[in-house]
């Protein structure tokens, strides 16, 4: 990261443009849907999702959605929290923000009492499984929708 300190803010009709405007490089479109369509799921299913823009200064440099205390693959006994949606802007990535918006998420889990953080990715060249991988995540063995489950495991607010 170069200067200045980055973080979540909701996203409003001030930032909409800004969010909508995000790009990622051609090679890694098919990793993550684009943020308007993460928005459209965001208002269909209320507080399940926890959209919020990645900032830095006045600058949108990405997008990162969250999922809470969903039952998973429906299961209303397995309630899971994690990572939906991550999209760091071409020009701005490798500068430390993809790690922040993780660590910003972790910690809004654990505020919200949970102990995991699952995310899921796909396998495949060029893909973020390293980058989860250097910041902690497990993988579960899972497949869910053909993608690789991840788990981080958060350590109890002080
Ligand atoms: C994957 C992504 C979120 C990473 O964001 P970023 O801001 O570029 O990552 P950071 O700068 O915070 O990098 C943190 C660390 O991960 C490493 N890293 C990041 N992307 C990596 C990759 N694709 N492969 C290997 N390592 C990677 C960085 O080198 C850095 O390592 P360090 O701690 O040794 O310095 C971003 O590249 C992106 O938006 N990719 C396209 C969409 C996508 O795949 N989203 C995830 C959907 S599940």
């Amino acid at each position: 990261m170069t200067s200045s300190t980055p973080r979540l803010t909701p996203v409003t009709s001030d930032n909409f443009d800004a969010v909508c405007a995000i790009r990622l490089h051609p090679h890694q479109e098919h990793f993550v849907s684009p943020v308007l369509k993460s928005l459209a799921e965001a208002y269909v299913h209320g507080p399940l999702a926890w959209p919020r823009a990645i900032v830095d200064g006045d600058e949108v440099v990405g997008f990162v959605m969250a999922f809470l205390d969903h039952p998973w693959n429906g299961d209303p006994a397995d309630r899971r929290s994690g990572l939906w949606r991550l999209n760091i802007s071409a020009d701005h990535q490798g500068k430390g923000y993809g790690r922040f918006a993780v660590r910003a998420v972790a910690e809004e889990v654990r505020r919200s009492g949970g102990s995991h953080l699952y995310v899921t990715w796909h396998a495949g060249e060029r893909g973020p499984e390293p980058f989860y991988l250097g910041l902690g995540f497990r993988t579960t063995g899972e497949l869910s929708g053909g993608q690789r489950v991840g788990v981080l495991d958060l350590a109890p607010s002080k």
